[in-house]
């Protein structure tokens, strides 16, 4: 799994949660972080990148862009060049939001470059529904994650300027459609309307994982089997950031909990 930074780690929550045997490797490329208001281009090449190295390196059976921006720009051409099965965030999350919304009008907001794409009005249309979708591009909240800052003041000014044409478009549904957003969720529930669900994609992307595993019949064995001893073998939770170590290590525990432990420097060549 991978992703720009610490975001990502909603995804990999929900991962350990739903699928406790399966084994995890999360790349977090905080050395080229963030990635939102990159060129779609540049995202793509860092996606090869990281998928080269989770299966040149670590061997592994499936890949998770848990990331909103680089599924946007990657998933299309990774799913078609990697020789394992790669799952993005956007088609679970609109599954979420096509599923929860009662009038029909829906809305998502991420950042520039998801936005921008149309990565997910695509994938909206894709499923069928007839509702409306209103979009915003939310610059700014990121940031505000990234500094803790969930609930101030000056984050709820931001939030009212850049949700008011979703308010106008009445919308009854919201996907938050950017890994870091989920901490921004009481003050865009605030600003919103309490009547306004939000959904997220994290739950939704595991139980596509589980399926897709399931499906291929590539589930971990230590799931479906157990040791001579009797006992499972205990999953492997591996770290890797292309930043800070510490900073992730301490940053990322506070966010994911004590699974992530152990957090290995990784370098791009
Ligand atoms: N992970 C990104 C996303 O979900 C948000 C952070 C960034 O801009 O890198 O779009």
């Amino acid at each position: 799994m991978f992703d720009s930074g610490f975001g990502g780690l909603t995804v990999a929550r929900a991962l350990i949660d739903l699928l406790p045997d399966e084994d995890l490797v999360y790349v977090g490329d905080t050395g080229r972080y963030p990635y939102g208001p990159r060129d779609l281009g540049e995202v793509r090449s860092f996606a090869h990148e990281i998928a080269g190295h989770l299966i040149a390196d670590h061997d592994v059976k499936l890949i998770v862009i848990a990331c909103n921006t680089a599924s946007a720009a990657a998933l299309t051409e990774l799913q078609a060049e990697m020789p394992i099965p790669v799952v993005g965030v956007i088609e679970p999350g609109v599954r979420s939001l096509v599923e929860a919304t009662r009038s029909g009008h829906v809305g998502v907001i991420g950042t520039v470059g998801t936005i921008g794409s149309g990565a997910y009005q695509a994938a909206v249309a894709a499923t069928g529904h007839d509702v409306t979708l209103s979009c915003a591009a939310c610059p700014g909240f990121v940031e505000f994650v990234e500094r803790g800052e969930t609930e101030s003041d000056q984050v709820h000014v931001l939030a009212e300027r850049l949700l008011a044409p979703l308010r106008e478009a009445r919308i009854d549904t919201l996907l938050l459609g950017c890994t870091h957003y989920p901490f921004l969720a009481r003050t865009i529930s605030d600003v919103m309307g309490r009547e306004v669900v939000l959904v997220d994609s994290a739950d939704e992307t595991a139980f596509r994982i589980r399926e897709l595993l399931a499906e291929l019949d590539i589930q971990n064995p230590a799931a479906i089997e157990t040791n001579l001893d009797g006992h499972r073998s205990v999953p492997r939770h591996v770290f890797e950031s292309s930043g800070d170590v510490e900073l992730f290590r301490r940053l990322g525990r506070s966010m994911l909990g004590p699974e992530l432990d152990d957090v290995r420097s990784v370098t791009w060549g």
